[in-house]
């Protein structure tokens, strides 16, 4: 094949693909962002996810309990999508994580899921600032007897990442969750990555945030926060990363 044939092949392939992408910029700019696609939210009524989940899904009877009693709570968007949380817990095994930290804690779903991928010896920091919350969660991390795995810290989670830090304990942490508020995202991020020991795995939570990371409004303190740290982890050197379409977008950071 000539040059000059590839070269137009390339040339009315790429102006079909700007056709079909402008035809979508502008259709897509109809609609409202992308719906989360949690499974407990707008991913519900996608067969597709409900085939991904009947074909996934090891939920510890517990987890389901706690699922179920969280969907009663009208903050239930904030919870972690269960096959995110168990992609996660997995992640925590595989790493063998003996040490984590869960900066946000909710209704303490991710919570206990970590908490039960842990060994026995194991601990986890949980921060959150709120006992309304984190108290719908503590009985079924009782009743899993897991309880005495987590160490749970009502207070603003920057201090307890700052503590944790003066108490010498950089560097020995294996996996950290960010999903806490997201203007302190990259405040977060930066403690948790001193926290974390070579090889750790930071992941956090909502890097898509519906959507909204394409076009941040400037006025929209947490989108731009997330859009930012999005921008700077692609291009740090500290650590290796990927961004996943999971839930409502989650990037996974290795600490090299
Ligand atoms: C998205 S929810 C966490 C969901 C949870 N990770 C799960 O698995 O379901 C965010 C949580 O962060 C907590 N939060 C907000 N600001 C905080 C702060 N400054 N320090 C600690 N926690 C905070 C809120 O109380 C809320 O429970
Ligand atoms: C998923 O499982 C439910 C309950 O068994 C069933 O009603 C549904 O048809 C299944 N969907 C898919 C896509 O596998």
């Amino acid at each position: 094949m000539s040059f000059r044939a590839v070269s137009k092949e390339a040339l009315v392939g790429s102006f079909t693909l700007g056709v079909v992408f402008v035809a979508g910029y502008f259709f897509g700019k109809k609609k409202s962002p992308r719906m989360i696609s949690k499974s407990h939210l707008g991913g519900k009524t996608d067969p597709l996810m409900q085939y991904v989940l009947n074909h996934s899904m090891r939920e510890h009877p517990v987890l389901t309990k706690l699922r179920l009693k969280t969907m009663e709570d009208p903050m239930n968007i904030m919870m972690v999508a269960c096959e995110q949380s168990q992609l996660m817990a997995n992640l925590a095994k595989l790493i063998q994580t003996k040490k984590a930290l869960e900066i946000g804690v909710y209704t303490g779903y991710n919570t206990l899921n970590i908490a039960l991928a842990l060994p026995d010896d194991g601990v986890l920091v949980a921060c959150d600032i709120s006992e309304t919350y984190t108290n719908i969660g503590k009985p079924f991390w009782k009743e899993a007897e897991v309880d005495k795995k987590i160490d749970l810290r009502i207070q603003p989670a920057l201090k307890t990442l700052d503590e944790l830090l003066t108490a010498g304990q950089a560097e020995t942490f294996d996996f950290v969750f960010i999903d806490a508020d997201k203007v302190n995202y990259d405040n977060y991020f930066e403690r948790s990555l001193q926290l974390l020991r070579k090889g750790g795995i930071i992941a956090i939570d909502n890097v898509l945030w519906s959507g909204k990371v394409i076009n941040p409004s400037p006025d929209d303190a947490d989108t731009v926060a997330i859009d930012k740290l999005n921008k700077k982890l692609h291009k740090d050197t500290r650590i290796s990363l990927s961004m996943l379409t999971v839930g409502d977008g989650v990037t996974l950071a290795i600490k090299l």
